[in-house]
């Protein structure tokens, strides 16, 4: 199947165009501005692909709160444009979204279902239901998948707004004492495995809507406690509660995703968080040690 992946070096964009087989077109920002709809057309109608993935977005959740018209350009015009494209050449389109379309009820204890109706606090958030709400409108095949807390090597080559795991051991590594964020629960999410997701569920054919997450959940300053423990790092990290904490958006205290429709349509069994984050930096030392010995012998 021709596929063509707009976003394609951001963190999710570089590892699906590493895990996808066959026809793959990897489309970067400066190959097209998914906010400009007469270039999409352009691109879709010269390269025909029968599917397309979606892994460009405004990530900066506490700058959308100052510039909402660019977070609503990007991550609801955007995918409306590639809706309205993939539905006139017949494509699938598969459009990623987050759990921060939830957050409003502060008593949640339950991972959301995706037949819960979403509440947004924040500029993003809206930004990205409204992306959510024109890819199911507009194309008649399409996968939207939710998902939290990514992280991809490609965060270290500067791609997005980089990724907590690699803040955190750029943050041990220059301070001792650091203060965490530990009433926010989240499931990490590692990047590769979610490329993988993707290309398992859009094999099935069963479209809609759709949640998937690493297995598991943490919070934000348990999460920074098990990567410097699995990067045998000495660094104490104080927890905080978010309101001692001044950023710019309100983000969910809870907005873990249920993954059980996932794993019925696919069969997959999904690995836990600490897991895929074990995968992931034990890849990180060997691609590290790979360019040294690169930068060695040249
Ligand atoms: N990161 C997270 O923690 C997280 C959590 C939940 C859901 N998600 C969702 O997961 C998906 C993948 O996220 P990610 O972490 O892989 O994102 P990322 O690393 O921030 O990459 C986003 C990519 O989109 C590109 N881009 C931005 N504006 C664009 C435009 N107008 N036209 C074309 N490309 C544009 C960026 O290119 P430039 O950098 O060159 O502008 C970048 O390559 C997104 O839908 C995101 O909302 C992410």
């Amino acid at each position: 199947m021709k596929t063509a992946i707009t976003g394609a070096n951001g963190q999710l964009g570089t590892d699906l165009m590493q895990f996808l087989c066959g026809d793959v077109v990897g489309l970067t920002h400066s190959d097209v501005d998914i906010c400009d709809r007469e270039s999409i057309r352009r691109m879709l109608h010269e390269l025909r692909p029968q599917r397309v993935i979606n892994a460009a977005a405004y990530n900066k959740v506490d700058l959308a709160e100052q510039e909402p018209e660019v977070a609503y350009q990007v991550n609801a015009l955007g995918p409306r444009n590639l809706a309205l494209e993939c539905e006139a050449i017949n494509a699938i389109l598969v459009h990623v979204s987050t759990d921060y379309v939830f957050g409003r009820d502060d008593s949640r204890l339950m991972p959301y279902s995706e037949t819960e109706p979403p509440a947004p606090l924040s500029a993003y958030g809206v930004s990205k239901l409204a992306g959510e709400q024109f890819v199911q409108s507009l194309c008649s095949r399409h996968f939207v998948i939710r998902t939290c807390g990514v992280y991809g090597h490609a965060a270290r080559a500067g791609a997005g707004k980089g990724n907590f795991v690699e803040t955190m051991i750029r943050l041990g590594s220059e301070l001792n004492e650091l203060k965490i964020v530990n009433d926010q629960f989240c499931t990490p999410t590692s990047s590769a495995e979610l490329a993988e997701a993707i290309s398992a569920l859009t094999d099935t054919r069963d479209f809609g809507l759709y949640h998937f997450t690493n297995e598991g959940s943490t919070t934000w300053y348990d999460f920074a406690c098990e990567i410097f423990q699995q990067m045998n790092m000495d660094v104490t990290v104080e927890p905080i509660s978010a309101s001692n904490y001044s950023a710019a958006a309100r983000r969910p205290g809870f907005s873990l995703l249920d993954s059980t429709r996932f794993e019925a349509a696919t069969g997959l069994t999904i690995n836990n968080w600490r897991k895929a984050l074990a995968t992931y930096l034990k890849e990180r030392s060997s691609m590290l040690a790979m360019t040294s010995e690169q930068l060695t012998a040249s």
